[in-house]
């Protein structure tokens, strides 16, 4: 799957923080997650509820963070992103403020791109955040993961962007309190929010070694009729796909927990635990704690990244490849993973 993917969607991320549409996840039932049962999601939902409802009595910013970055003239990416911006403006009931995440170069082109944009009366708020002073704000997170989930030192997956998930709350403003992180492969941005799960066997794949040892539901998929035990995930556990992310930046900071999670022994002890060695980066973290910490990390349900890569079904999963496919809910977001074409 890493070999497809290509820079273009990497290099490119939104990080949206529509406290709305955080609070329309919370009252809608179609939002809850089909991989844990209804009752636990709903209590966490009232949880949520409380935060967002006194976030909203207060709504200063709806952010949308871009990462704009390695871009020339010629790449395709430049008219993504002014098409991408185009779009959420369109599809936006609120007013939107953009943070970029820039290279020098790359800071004119999205300029220039901007400035097209800006017809009529139509105005646009937006700031630039420089790439280097970025990841140096989040430089040991990278060093921590980097040897665990990049496919190979030096490889685009190890760049720093790619784990900017993970330490966005340092380099976004304290003013900011919720995000959504986007792929730019992405379809629909309308209303989207935490992590879904990865619509692949890659998880079974990469577990291989500690299932032929373990019984465990992690990488299984998820099975409605699986009977019920005392397992974390008894109807089985996919893991995640980091192409819509949301976040709480405002409890990362707040919490006691989330900096023993990112530290190199939390991820070399549930490494060695599991014998897995990634090579997509941020969502294999995620994976793993959707495992070992599920209280951290609210699953949304399938449709909210309706992923479309079928390469694992011709590489020896044929036979079990759609049952991890299959999403049964509403599609809100097409995600054309290792570069599949999103039907029109
Ligand atoms: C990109 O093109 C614009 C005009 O099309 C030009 O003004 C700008 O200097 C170019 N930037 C680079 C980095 O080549
Ligand atoms: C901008 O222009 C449109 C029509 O072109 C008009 O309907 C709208 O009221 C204008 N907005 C402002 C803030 O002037
Ligand atoms: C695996 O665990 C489940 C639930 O704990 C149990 O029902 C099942 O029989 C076990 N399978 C094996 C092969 O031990
Ligand atoms: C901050 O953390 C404390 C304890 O760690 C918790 O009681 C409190 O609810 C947290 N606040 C927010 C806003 O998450
Ligand atoms: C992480 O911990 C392991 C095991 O203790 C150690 O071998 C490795 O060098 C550590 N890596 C870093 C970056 O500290």
């Amino acid at each position: 799957m890493w070999k497809i993917r290509t820079n273009t969607f990497l290099n490119f991320l939104i990080v949206i923080a529509l406290v709305i549409l955080f609070y329309y996840a919370c009252f809608t039932g179609d939002s809850i997650n089909p991989q844990r049962s209804i009752r636990r999601s709903l209590r966490k939902d009232i949880r949520n509820l409380k935060y967002v409802t006194s976030a909203l009595s207060n709504p200063k910013d709806y952010n949308v963070w871009l990462i704009f970055t390695k871009v020339t003239n010629v790449s395709t990416l430049s008219y993504k992103f002014r098409d991408l911006i185009h779009n959420l403006l369109t599809v936006s009931s609120v007013p939107l403020k953009f943070n970029i995440i820039v290279d020098r170069v790359s800071q004119g082109i999205a300029e220039n791109q901007i400035a097209d944009l800006l017809y009529g009366n139509r105005t646009l708020v937006y700031s630039f955040y420089d790439i280097d002073e970025s990841a140096r704000k989040i430089q040991d997170i990278v060093e921590v993961m980097t040897p665990y989930f990049s496919s190979k030192p030096g490889t685009y997956y190890s760049d720093a962007l790619f784990y900017i998930s993970l330490g966005l709350f340092r380099i976004a403003p304290q003013s900011q309190q919720h995000a959504v992180l986007l792929d730019c492969d992405l379809f629909k941005p309308t209303a989207l929010f935490g992590l879904a799960p990865e619509l692949t066997p890659v998880y079974r794949h990469i577990l291989h070694m500690y299932k032929a040892k373990h019984n465990t539901t992690f990488g299984d998929y998820y099975n409605t009729d699986a009977p019920t035990s005392n397992s974390i995930h008894p109807k089985g556990f996919q893991g995640y796909n980091s192409g819509v992310v949301l976040i709480n930046l405002k409890a990362q900071r707040n919490s006691t927990e989330f900096p023993m999670i990112i530290t190199n022994e939390t991820v070399y002890r549930m490494t060695s635990k599991y014998r897995f060695r990634g090579h997509l980066g941020d969502q294999d973290f995620y994976t793993l704690v959707g495992y070992e910490y599920p209280h951290l990390i609210q699953t949304l349900n399938c449709g909210f990244n309706r992923q479309l890569c079928t390469w694992w079904r011709d590489h020896g999963y044929i036979k079990i490849f759609d049952k991890y496919f299959k999403c049964q809910h509403e599609t809100v977001v097409l995600h054309g993973n290792c570069n599949t074409k999103i039907p029109k």
